[in-house]
């Protein structure tokens, strides 16, 4: 049996719903894979940052964290010595994204790889921001670098053209990567005002305090952004992405669509052309024969056009920090058993 010693950075809503899942799932990864996932530490920025060896238990991370206790099990002052001295194979990160330059994700993920520890990230901006130099790295380093929840939470995206669709060329890509404004705009379509609606989003916990990044579609073209950078192989930024949200539709424009059977989408379009790519993320009013008619609520969907393959399309229902979680662990999964 192997084991491998995982250390956590941030333990937010997505580092919670790892160790839980992580938990929940132990006896039949062991069974499975006949492989050992520990938990030996974690490091957050205000609610302090706790290393144990022996591992730390689900009810010993919530009491840590719950407790604002500032001591843990080990006293460090900085992530940077908590990942000198966590020991861990396994760095999993999930701390908050940095839209502009990726950072602290991004110089802690370096660290990391340059301390001899495989990462596994949820965050976006360091695959915008650092995929060529991170995946040099780790190649350098002999080790793996993993992001299969950055775009869509758990839907397999990217191990699914590493390792199912080989040799694959991606021509062009459409679909709805951001859950706030879909939802925003299928309550408006119900009847709610804009306010009201930004205030259901936040209440069921998907969209921030200032939800300008999603409702501006930031977050949708930093997830275009790096979907390009990482599946066509041609780097881009999100400022390279043309970018419209959805705060200039007026609600009035959001029911008059409906009452034609139509629908709102912020829709991401990305299409290579030759060495370059073209980009987009603007709002469209999609009639019912698009697949993105139906996808509505916190859900997304991708369509892939390749030349070999034609259309595929993924859709994933009422995505959450459960099912970024899975695509963590899947993630962790692969690393270990490919180092088995
Ligand atoms: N929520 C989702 O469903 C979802 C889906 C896909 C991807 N993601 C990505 O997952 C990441 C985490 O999201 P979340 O919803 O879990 O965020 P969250 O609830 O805000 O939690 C963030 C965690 O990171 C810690 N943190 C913040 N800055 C840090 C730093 N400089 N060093 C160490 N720890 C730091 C925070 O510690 P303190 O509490 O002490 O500040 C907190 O524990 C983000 O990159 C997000 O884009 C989330």
């Amino acid at each position: 049996m192997n084991e491998y010693k995982l250390a956590l950075l941030g333990f937010g809503n997505v580092g919670r719903a790892f160790l839980e899942l992580l938990t929940t799932k132990a006896t039949e990864i062991k069974k499975r894979y006949d492989i050992l996932l520990d938990l030996t530490g974690i490091a957050t920025r205000s609610h302090g940052i706790v290393i144990d060896p022996g591992g730390i238990s689900l009810s010993t991370a919530q009491s840590f964290v719950d407790l604002k206790s500032k001591t843990g099990l080990a006293h460090m002052d900085s992530v940077e010595e908590f990942l000198d001295h966590c020991s861990a194979d396994i760095v999993v990160e999930a701390i908050p994204v940095n839209y502009l330059d990726g950072e602290p994700a991004l110089a802690y993920l370096r660290r990391a790889l340059q301390n001899g520890m495989h990462v596994v990230s949820a965050n976006k901006g360091p695959v915008v921001h650092g995929y060529p130099s991170l995946t040099e790295l780790a190649k350098k380093e002999k080790l793996k670098y993993r992001f299969e929840s950055a775009v869509m939470d758990g839907a397999p995206i990217f191990s699914l053209w590493r390792e199912a669709l080989p040799a694959l060329q991606l021509d062009s890509f459409e679909g709805i990567l951001n859950s706030t404004t879909n939802y925003v705009l299928m309550r408006i379509e119900a009847g709610e005002s804009f306010q009201e609606a930004i205030a259901s989003a936040q209440q069921i916990g998907i969209a921030e305090t200032d939800p300008s990044g999603d409702l501006e579609g930031w977050d949708a073209a930093v997830k275009a952004a790096a979907l390009i950078t990482v599946l066509m192989e041609i780097p881009a930024l999100p400022q390279q992405i043309e970018r419209v949200g959805i705060t200039h539709l007026t609600e009035s424009e959001i029911r008059a669509a409906a009452d034609q059977g139509k629908r709102w989408k912020l829709v991401c379009r990305a299409k290579r052309v030759g060495n370059n790519f073209q980009a987009s993320v603007q709002p469209e009013a999609v009639d019912s024969s698009s697949i993105l008619f139906q996808v509505s609520g916190t859900s997304s969907v991708i369509t892939f056009k390749s030349d070999a393959l034609g259309d595929l399309t993924i859709i994933e229902k009422n995505p959450g920090p459960s099912t970024t979680a899975y695509g963590m662990l899947s993630d962790v999964i692969s690393i270990a058993t490919e180092s088995s």
